[in-house]
């Protein structure tokens, strides 16, 4: 064989490796897209779930539970992060197995009693297993996080099959989230002076949150006590506002 035949041909093993190489990171990153769109698209579900349930109280009560709902996909580095904490290669079946929160849904509410009043409601849901419920309000967390967190899993309907698939789902009032966002920022801060001092004053203010968000909760329930007869002409004038109702 002539030199430069060996040249291509070494040229060619060279490339034919590469290439193989190359197809085997595609599958790999392939694969895991596939997976991710499982998570996007329980996320969807639920996300109309309870985009439903909201729509139906406004039309019967007139009013929305939900006052915000925040969806996030859990991104590669935290997942890859997650499963070298755990100790466990990321592999696709170690992912799907150990880890609840890649599809993540917060709901936000106005009021304490439509945080329970929608997880029932969900939870209900034919479609929806149950895994986990930890009522953070009820048993708050030390430093004083307060949430109703629950690890569902839904069947997720393709062309061709099905897919259970979990999510956690974050139910929580507007103080309660707000408290939480301040606490998540500074747990990120290395150089907090009196650190002690600022965890103690956060703690203060989760026992407050909750103190107003109890009140607030009692004032609308003796509002929503009182009966006012209404007119013939108000009944009218609410139905007809009712139908006025854009759910779109
Ligand atoms: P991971 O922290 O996700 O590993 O979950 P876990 O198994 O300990 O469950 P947990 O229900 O305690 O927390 C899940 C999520 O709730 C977290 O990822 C946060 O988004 C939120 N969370 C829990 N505790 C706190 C807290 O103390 N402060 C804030 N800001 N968020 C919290
Ligand atoms: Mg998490």
């Amino acid at each position: 064989m002539e030199k430069n035949n060996w040249l291509q041909l070494a040229e060619g093993t060279g490339k034919n490796i590469i290439m193989g190489q190359a197809m085997n990171l595609l599958d790999g990153v392939l694969d895991y897209k596939e997976l991710m769109m499982g998570y996007a698209c329980a996320i969807k579900e639920i996300n109309t779930k309870f985009e439903v349930l909201d729509t139906e109280f406004e039309v019967r009560y007139k009013r929305n539970p939900i006052s915000s709902i925040e969806t996030r996909l859990k991104s590669q580095t935290s997942i890859l992060e997650k499963m070298a904490r755990m100790g466990l290669p990321p592999t696709r079946e170690n992912i799907e197995n150990n880890l609840n929160d890649i599809a993540g849904i917060r709901v936000i509410c106005s009021y304490i009693d439509d945080i329970y009043l929608l997880a029932d409601a969900l939870t209900r849901q034919d479609d929806i297993k149950l895994i986990k419920r930890k009522d953070y309000i009820s048993n708050p967390k030390p430093n004083g996080y307060r949430s109703l967190h629950l690890i569902v899993s839904i069947p997720i309907f393709f062309a061709e099959s099905v897919k259970e698939v979990r999510a956690e789902v974050q139910i929580r009032t507007i103080a309660m989230d707000f408290w939480a966002s301040l606490e998540h920022q500074i747990k990120y801060k290395k150089n907090v002076e009196h650190a002690d001092k600022v965890i103690a004053r956060l703690k203060d203010c989760a026992d407050e949150i909750a103190h107003v968000d109890e009140t607030m909760q009692e004032i609308r329930m003796e509002m929503d006590k009182i009966q006012e007869k209404p007119t013939a002409e108000e009944v009218l004038y609410e139905k007809l506002k009712k139908i006025d109702i854009n759910f779109m």
